[in-house]
């Protein structure tokens, strides 16, 4: 090892001179460059990571826009997570604490998970699921989640994980889209304190699903469920099933699960990830990005509804042999410190989590009377996720969690791209940090930012990133729409993935991500599409149109806002405000709930008829509202001012 070349000092945020040794980044310049002259044979190395039945005949088939990684290869993700330690000393040692919200704790070793998977991937087979077949997974923040995920794996079923905080119609809209088999869900979920009713959700749903033979149900909450025809329990199921169900290996371009996400269109799109690229694609860089050692204890707070639980909870961390803390429930319940104490209590040596939940830690740690309570000197790493963190916050994170001991691990990735795509790689070395910025792209990936030509922008230009070349984590397609897929991803810069991301890179090559620059809004670190809540308004009896944006939240990033046109016949506001939201909460989901509904007469639309959003934003915001010219009628602009100045009065009042 050679010595440290430097401190950082930051003086944009006033930071001072930082305790932790970095680096110069010449390793990491020096693995980038060899790794983009010949990125094949790069991530060839990278595979050989991972065991594999057979090896691959072609490295990549590039089918611009289409990938195959490691074609004619073939595995199991299930194998690379659990068969490849029952041998070794990791066969005894943790992989999943998990903890409640009351404080309960159930650990899992290596071994058991294998175990349970095994059973429950012959539960599946004995209910005629296999491989290719969609299984919908709905349930709450417990070990079943993964090992019903990874028992999937096993046969070379696809899972489709579809949060738990969405409710009847994203749930039917996805499981639809996949036509899955089976639903996995639970009797319930506990969140806050309060029951959420999974079996419930499943069972209006349900009459919704022509597809859906099986539900499983999993005993959780001591919940009394009605049970119907489809309905199976899973403890009953288990108690019969065989201890062993021998992996089906599958070729490395076989798609591992769907995972609906919100894009600027009406449904959500199924991301599809393949086998053997995704996993190659996790193993490296949650090796270069967290260093994992064997006395790691690994907290990723994320849920596994979403991509970074699929990635960075269950694949990455089981793939690395490592001890990871799941926690189910809120971060705040029942008192905004239970990170700190989940950490505490388990020695967590790497927490992972997003800038909502440290702005809220943020908003009670007076002078670090909440962190300084807890004892965090376990941690050596911390990093973020999800959103922009704003340079305050990575400061208060850095000093009054990591003690300016940790560095900070800033990564942007997306569903799509299936694992980190930019971030410092402390695995390699420890670079200067800025607070905001995610630094550079991992080894392999070639991102830049291009101007609305596709050129690349002289520094400080904001812009948008791309991708110029394909990538091993890269999505296979949306599920059932290549097409889609081309249009929605390809075609703004033929040749070059679009992200949807605004960008910046500062003069010493380092990347800023600036928020997205579509219609998918960030709201608490959750991905949202305007569309998709759009159809969810209109979807309600009184509502004729409805448009949707994005308003600046301190503490959640960016909150949900509705300008909705009543139908004729409707004046009473106020109680249909309550039913509108009402009517949002059981269809999307809590997680969709808007923070503030506006009623209009009719809503700013272009001359071609789509509905200009960047101007209810900038008019919610209170932003200086930018070019109109292409609007239709212009009295539709102070209408919705009108609206929202009135309402505010109202409220204030
Ligand atoms: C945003 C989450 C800034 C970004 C893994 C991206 C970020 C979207 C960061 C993908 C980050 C993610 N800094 N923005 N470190 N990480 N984003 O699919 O807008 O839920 O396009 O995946 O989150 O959200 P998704």
């Amino acid at each position: 090892m050679s010595s440290p070349s430097k401190l950082y000092e930051n003086s944009e945020v006033g930071g001072g001179t930082m305790k932790i040794s970095v680096r110069t980044g010449k390793r990491l310049e020096k693995i980038s460059k060899e790794a983009l002259a010949e990125p094949d044979k790069f991530w060839a190395d990278q595979a050989r990571n991972l065991i594999w039945f057979k090896e691959w005949n072609h490295i990549l088939e590039w089918n611009s826009p289409f990938a195959r990684w490691f074609v004619g290869g073939t595995l199991n993700a299930s194998v690379n997570c659990l068969d490849r330690h029952i041998n070794t000393d990791t066969k005894n040692k943790a992989a999943i604490i998990w903890e409640s919200e009351s404080g309960e704790t159930r650990t899992l070793s290596y071994f058991q998970l294998y175990r349970q998977v095994n059973k429950f991937a012959n539960v599946l087979k004995s209910l005629g699921v296999s491989k290719g077949d969609r299984v919908t997974i709905y349930m709450p923040m417990v070990p079943e989640m993964p090992i019903a995920m990874l028992a999937c794996a096993r046969i070379g079923a696809i899972h489709s994980v579809v949060f738990s905080g969405f409710s009847a119609q994203a749930l039917i809209d996805r499981a639809n889209d996949a036509k899955s088999k089976v639903i996995i869900t639970a009797d319930g979920g506990i969140r806050k304190g309060r029951l959420v009713e999974l079996k419930k959700v499943v069972d209006e749903s349900l009459p919704s699903l022509p597809s859906v033979e099986h539900v499983i149900v999993l005993e959780r909450a001591g919940n009394k469920v009605n049970t119907g025809p489809k309905d199976l329990w899973w403890h009953e199921l288990m108690e019969g099933a065989k201890i062993y169900c021998p992996p089906e290996p599958v070729e490395s371009t076989h798609p591992l699960y769907i995972l609906y996400t919100s894009g600027t269109t009406g449904k959500p799109k199924g991301v599809m990830h393949g086998t053997g690229g995704y996993l190659t694609h996790l193993y490296s860089t949650a090796k270069w990005v967290f260093d994992f050692t064997n006395q790691d204890i690994f907290f990723c707070t994320a849920d596994i509804g979403w991509v970074t639980g699929h990635s960075y909870i269950v694949y990455a961390p089981l793939m690395h042999g490592i001890t990871e803390i799941m926690y189910e429930g809120a971060p705040d319940f029942p008192k905004p410190n239970r990170y700190w104490a989940i950490v505490e209590k388990h020695g967590a040596t790497i927490l992972y989590t997003t800038p909502t939940a440290l702005r809220m830690y943020m908003k009670y740690d007076d002078d670090g009377v909440v962190s300084n309570s807890f004892d965090l000197s376990s941690l050596r790493l911390l990093g973020t996720v999800g959103e922009p963190i704003n340079p305050k916050v990575w400061m208060w994170y850095f000093k009054r969690i990591g003690n300016e001991n940790c560095p900070i691990v800033d990564t942007w990735w997306q569903t799509e791209t299936g694992g980190t795509m930019l971030s410092m790689c402390t695995g390699i070395e420890t670079i200067p940090m800025k607070p905001g910025s995610a630094t550079f792209p991992v080894p392999g990936v070639d991102a830049v930012v291009v101007d609305e030509t596709g050129k690349p922008v002289e520094p400080g230009t904001k812009g948008y990133i791309v991708i110029r070349k394909p990538w091993p984590g890269m999505f296979l397609s949306l599920w059932g729409n290549d097409e889609k897929y081309r249009q929605t991803y390809w075609t703004k810069f033929p040749g070059l993935y679009y992200a949807g991301d605004y960008a910046l890179v500062d003069e010493e090559g380092y990347l800023w991500l600036l928020g997205r620059a579509d219609d998918v809004l960030k709201v608490a670190g959750h991905r949202l599409g305007t569309m998709e809540l759009e159809s969810a308004f209109v979807s309600h009896k009184a509502i004729a149109e409805a448009a949707v944006t994005g308003k600046p939240d301190e503490t959640k990033g960016e909150s949900i806002i509705a300008f909705l046109v009543p139908k004729e016949g409707f004046s009473d506001y106020e109680n249909l405000r309550k039913e509108v939201v009402a009517h949002i909460r059981s269809t999307l989901g809590p997680i969709a709930v808007p923070n503030e509904v506006y009623f209009v007469s009719k809503l700013p639309k272009t001359r071609s008829g789509k509905i200009m959003r960047r101007l209810l934003k900038s008019i919610s915001s209170g932003d200086k509202i930018g070019d109109i010219t292409t609007l239709e009628d212009e009295a539709a602009i102070d209408e919705v001012r009108q609206a929202y100045e009135d309402l505010k009065k109202m409220v204030n009042s």
